[in-house]
């Protein structure tokens, strides 16, 4: 009996000391807690941050809870005037996005005490960088309403974009309703971008006017102006010649330098040639005359590289002069330099042409490219208030490759004081209405969702 009550003593202490160990094993040994499981949320919800998520990397987003944003038809078979081809590709709306399929948009958000970030992610099946590229002989418009000639110059394709629209005066109207019960249906009117009261901010994040240089265009419109850049210097002009006539080719080409570009949050990075234009030089020359060079029975270079610059002519094949990749690597001086050399086997047709045809030659040969449609300079005041950061490779864009994912982050500061921009002041607690907008290769017609919600989150929760 003693032996056995000192057994049950024995198995007492061995059974408090382990569960000791444990709860000891317990506290000083915890492992680090798991990271928080992003929750689906039914507004667009702004945690506080101590650190700025600044990058598509940053650990901020991988854990924040996120809104899945649906989205329908706003405005569709708008179409541009003649001249302009291949600018409409969501022209059907929803079923021209993303080959018909739901683009999956989801959007989180954070602020700190000076700045807003909101991500953007959504699904467009191709890529689309050019804006109202100037070229000789472009392709015609699938559209059978759009059946403009494609003989001389033509303005082609269209890039794409994300757009937010905010209520900046908190009192926004249309025919539809308010702001505030319907969204940015309060911004459209008569069909256009504009409130009959009211101010609406617009943030058009555009992959060839505006993501290249690290921004989304800040824009904004009302019943007197409609859509107008915000103040300040804005960040592309228009590369034709005639402004605003499509048919009137390119002012500028690039100038063959490494193209860099300081953003807004201190990077630098190259942009694509074939597609941005950022130190430009005047495009010289006239492409009729050109044509008649590039064709000479003697000495044109069709001979080779193919009457329509496709890289196949009657005495052979050579590059393709209507390709991007012509484009991207090759400025006017490069192509004079490269045709006078001796490892081209061109090289005793480029000896013939006179010195004074030179420039025409060069204008035709890159009019059968691609110049882009706009020319990218620095922004300052209040229309580069919207940073942007994107998942897009801007040195050499990819199109060949399937393209699926976009993925962006905007900055803006919260309280900027500018009277074409809405104001988020000591916004903590705060709710604001949203609306967005997608474009595949478009800036007429879009998808999206009229009225989102975006709360500011308590500090402390
Ligand atoms: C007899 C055929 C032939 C003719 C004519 C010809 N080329 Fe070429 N060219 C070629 C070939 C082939 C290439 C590819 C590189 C090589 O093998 O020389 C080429 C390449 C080029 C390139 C460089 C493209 C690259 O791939 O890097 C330029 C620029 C060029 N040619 C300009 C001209 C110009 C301008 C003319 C008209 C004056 C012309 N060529 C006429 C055959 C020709």
């Amino acid at each position: 009996m003693k032996n056995f009550i000192r057994h049950q003593a024995l198995l007492f202490f061995v059974i408090v000391f382990s569960l000791l160990a444990f709860a000891c094993e317990d506290k000083y040994f915890a492992k680090p807690p798991l990271p928080k499981a992003p929750v689906e949320t039914s507004t667009l919800e702004a945690s506080f941050v101590s650190s700025a998520p600044m990058t598509l990397t940053d650990a901020y987003w991988k854990s924040a809870d996120y809104l899945r944003v649906p989205v329908a038809d706003l405005n569709k078979n708008a179409l541009y005037s003649d001249g302009f081809l291949n600018m409409t590709n969501t022209f059907a709306g929803l079923s021209s996005f993303n080959k018909g399929n739901d683009p999956k948009v989801v959007m989180k958000a954070a602020y700190d005490n000076n700045k807003l970030y909101i991500y953007a992610e959504w699904i467009d099946s191709d890529i689309n960088p050019s804006f109202a590229a100037s070229m000789l002989l472009g392709p015609p418009d699938p559209l059978p309403t759009k059946s403009d000639s494609t003989g001389g110059w033509t303005a082609q394709g269209n890039s794409d974009k994300f757009a937010m629209a905010f209520d900046a005066s908190g009192n926004a109207t249309s025919s539809a309703g308010t702001f505030i019960d319907k969204g940015c249906a309060a911004s459209c009117h008569n069909n256009q971008m504009r409130p009959a009261s009211g101010l609406v901010d617009i943030w058009s994040w555009d992959l060839s006017n505006s993501d290249a240089l690290g921004y989304a265009k800040d824009m904004v419109t009302d019943a007197t102006s409609g859509l107008i850049n915000d103040g300040g210097v804005g960040m592309t002009e228009s590369n034709f010649k005639v402004l605003s006539n499509p048919r009137s080719g390119p002012a500028y080409e690039w100038d063959g330098t490494d193209q860099s570009v300081i953003r807004p949050d201190g990077k630098t990075l190259l942009i694509d040639p074939a597609y941005y234009i950022l130190n430009k030089t005047p495009y010289l020359g006239d492409p009729t005359k050109g044509k008649k060079v590039y064709t000479h029975a003697a000495y044109g270079c069709a001979h080779c590289h193919g009457e329509d610059g496709g890289g196949t002519g009657p005495s052979g094949e050579a590059t393709a002069f209507a390709a991007i990749g012509f484009a991207r690597k090759y400025s006017r001086a490069g192509i004079k330099s490269f045709a006078a050399n001796d490892l081209h086997t061109g090289v005793t047709y480029w000896a013939q042409v006179p010195a004074g045809s030179v420039d025409d030659l060069i204008a035709y040969i890159k009019g059968l490219g691609s110049i882009p449609g706009t020319y990218l300079h620095a922004p300052s005041g209040s229309c580069a208030d919207v940073w942007s950061v994107s998942n897009v490779a801007k040195a050499r864009i990819n199109t060949v490759n399937p393209h699926t994912l976009y993925q962006v982050v905007f900055v803006r500061t919260l309280s900027n004081g500018n009277g074409d921009d809405i104001q988020f002041t000591s916004p903590e607690g705060k709710s604001y209405p949203f609306g967005i907008a997608l474009m595949n290769g478009d800036s007429k017609n879009h998808i999206g969702s009229l009225k989102q919600i975006l709360t500011f989150k308590p500090k402390q929760p």
